[in-house]
């Protein structure tokens, strides 16, 4: 990973930025796998407020746990979740301008850290179609392909997959 990245825990005022890359990263890097319906709908701007402060909330009461990358002089550049209670990987997203220089797999593997502290066995998740070959290559391995119904109830294509979690 570059020097210049350094990974922290997310607080709930970071709400914002997280939600920032992830606007960036899903339409630029996940543009080309879905419609542009599904795109405007999974990642819709400007942020609304309320996904801000939900977020926020989910942070804040340790619902959802999050890491985030910031680049000296350039601030958040990309996040990571999970939800401790069901097991779920939630989300690696990576700014496009940073993509490729291992931001991804290193908040993936502090995130696995994180959910070993908790105990945790696996984690699953639903991936993107954009995504798979990145948790492929980290151990993830393919239960079958599903749905995820979007606010709004579009419905995107996603690869249910999970991962064992060797005791810490
Ligand atoms: C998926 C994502 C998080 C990867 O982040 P990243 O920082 O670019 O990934 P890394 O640099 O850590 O990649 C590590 C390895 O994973 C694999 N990988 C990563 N992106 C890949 C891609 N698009 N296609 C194939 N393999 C990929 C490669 O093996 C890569 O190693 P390499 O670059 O030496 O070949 C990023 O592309 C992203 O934010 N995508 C859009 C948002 C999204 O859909 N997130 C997932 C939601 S479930």
């Amino acid at each position: 990973m570059l020097s210049n990245i350094r990974l922290y825990d997310a607080r709930p005022d970071d709400a914002a930025d997280l939600l920032r890359v992830h606007r960036a990263a899903i339409r630029s890097t996940a543009a080309g796998f879905y419609s542009p319906e599904i795109i405007a709908a999974w990642a819709p701007l400007p942020i609304p407020p309320e996904h801000v402060d939900a977020l926020a909330l989910r942070l804040d009461n340790g619902i959802e746990e999050a890491v985030v990358a910031r680049a000296k002089g350039a601030g958040v550049v990309g996040f990571g979740s999970f939800v401790p209670g069901r097991r779920e990987l939630r989300a690696v997203y990576v700014h496009p301008d940073y993509g490729r220089r291992g931001i991804g797999a290193a908040m993936l593997a502090a995130l696995e850290r994180r959910a070993r502290k908790y105990g945790l066995r696996e984690l699953v998740m639903d991936a993107s179609l954009n995504a798979e070959a990145f948790y492929h290559r980290h151990g993830f391995v393919t239960e079958n392909t599903g749905e995820h119904v979007l606010p709004g109830g579009l419905r995107m294509a996603c690869i249910r997959m999970r991962k064992p979690l060797a005791a810490s």
